[in-house]
């Protein structure tokens, strides 16, 4: 099989950069993406206050080229933060099932990274399940080190590990 490159026209932005309309119709596509990817006492939740009453939460998102059909761009992936002081946790990162091994988690874990450096957060910490190798090895891969694993942390028989990254 042909291996596939990264999307192409590929871009990343914050939700809190479009205007109302705009922002809430890609969280309802988000929530939709989340719906299908996630159980639903992990699915976050995509709703309009996100964007009106939560300016410490940020949520990014990734469209790749819009298709000559003139539909509208693809959502790929998305990942949402909270900044807290100095740290940043990293609630969620995921990226649609059509467009995975491709690079796209890497690169929004880039930019992530690169934008947090920029607003002088210290370190970037997250909960993952033991058992998301694939989020696992992608966290490892952009240097985040397993400090903490607590037993039916998500739910019975489901460990979390707290991983953390350092960006001084
Ligand atoms: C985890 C996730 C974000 C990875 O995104 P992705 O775009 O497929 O990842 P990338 O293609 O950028 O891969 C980067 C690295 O991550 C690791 N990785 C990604 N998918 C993997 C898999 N299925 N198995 C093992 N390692 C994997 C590899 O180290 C990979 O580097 P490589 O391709 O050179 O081996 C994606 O699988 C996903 O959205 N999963 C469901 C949601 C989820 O579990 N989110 C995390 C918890 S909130």
């Amino acid at each position: 099989m042909e291996a596939k490159g990264m999307p192409e026209g590929l871009s990343i932005s914050d939700i809190h950069s479009l205007g109302q309309k705009e922002a809430l119709d890609i969280l309802a596509r988000i929530a939709r993406v989340e719906k299908k990817t996630f159980p639903s006492n992990e699915a976050f939740d995509f709703s309009a206050d996100l964007w009106r009453k939560k300016p410490n939460t940020r949520v990014l998102y990734a469209t790749g080229a819009s298709p000559s059909t003139g539909a509208p761009s693809p959502l790929v992936a998305y990942a949402v933060y909270v900044r807290q002081k100095g740290a940043a946790l990293l609630h969620k990162v995921c990226v649609a099932e059509p467009f995975r091994r491709r690079g796209v988690g890497q690169k929004l874990m880039d930019h992530i990274r690169q934008r947090l450096q920029r607003e002088g957060c210290q370190y970037i910490q997250l909960w993952v399940d033991k058992a998301r190798e694939p989020a696992r090895a992608l966290y490892a891969r952009c240097g985040f080190e397993e400090r903490e694993e607590i037993d039916n942390y998500y739910a019975p028989g489901r460990t979390g590990i707290r991983m953390v990254l350092n960006l001084e």
